[in-house]
């Protein structure tokens, strides 16, 4: 089933976000970043607190097993998400992640680094992340959650929407061609320590008015 996103629904979208959070993959067991909450806060958070309304789950055997959120904003979104998250992030990345878990610690300035402007590309409002616990992928989830929030942007007058993603994540690079999605931009960079040869991908879709 999908439906809309509540806010009670936001420890399962803690959980799917770092289970998929390793370019696709399980970051659970994996030896990096051991810190799920400050993962959360700097991935997913932020939607689920402020704009839930554009929010969606895929619920089986009535668990949340996947997601898809975003904002309609997507010009805003990133100095919104500075604005209101960075200082929890600041605080739990000094008082606690820097010693209880020092590599998630680094990375996190490794990050920041590498972080790009944040502006969407020319013409894009609207931008979304997806993700469905390992388990439940490949059975029509991710369609399903995708066809519920294209629609509701269609509702509310968007025209296209676009997503990030890499060059390591095939199944997700398969995906969404699967959904007609097309390739706007490709830039190389360094995100996560010792994966060579990343290239950050941006993605977009154009929606039609009328199905
Ligand atoms: C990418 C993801 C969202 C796809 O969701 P899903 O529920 O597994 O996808 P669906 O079952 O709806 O698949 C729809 C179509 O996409 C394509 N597709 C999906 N997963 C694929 C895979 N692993 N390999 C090849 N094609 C794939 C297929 O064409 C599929 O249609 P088919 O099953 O009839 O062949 C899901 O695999 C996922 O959450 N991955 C981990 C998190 C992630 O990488 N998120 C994206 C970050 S940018």
């Amino acid at each position: 089933m999908i439906r809309p996103a509540r806010e009670g629904d936001a420890a399962a979208i803690e959980e799917i976000c770092y289970r998929t959070g390793f370019m696709g993959e399980d970051l659970a067991g994996s030896g990096r970043f051991g810190d799920r909450k400050l993962f959360a806060l700097i991935f997913c958070l932020y939607y689920v607190r402020y704009e839930i309304e554009s929010c969606f789950v895929a619920e089986q055997d009535g668990k949340v097993v996947g997601y898809i959120i975003g904002s309609g904003r997507a010009g805003t979104c990133a100095a919104d998400i500075d604005r209101r998250m960075l200082p929890r992030i600041a605080l739990r990345l000094f008082a606690y992640t820097s010693w209880r878990h020092p590599e998630a610690f680094r990375e996190v300035l490794r990050w920041r680094r590498h972080q790009g402007d944040g502006c969407p590309p020319p013409g894009y409002r609207a931008l979304l992340h997806i993700n469905i616990l390992p388990g439940y992928q490949r059975r029509g989830l991710g369609s399903g959650l995708m066809a519920a929030f294209t629609a509701k942007l269609r509702e509310e007058g968007h025209g296209c929407v676009y997503l990030e993603t890499s060059n390591h994540n095939q199944k997700a690079l398969d995906f969404y061609r699967k959904c007609g999605f097309i390739e706007l931009a490709r830039k190389a960079g360094g995100f996560w320590s010792g994966v060579d040869d990343f290239e950050e991908i941006t993605m977009g879709l154009r929606l039609p008015m009328h199905q």
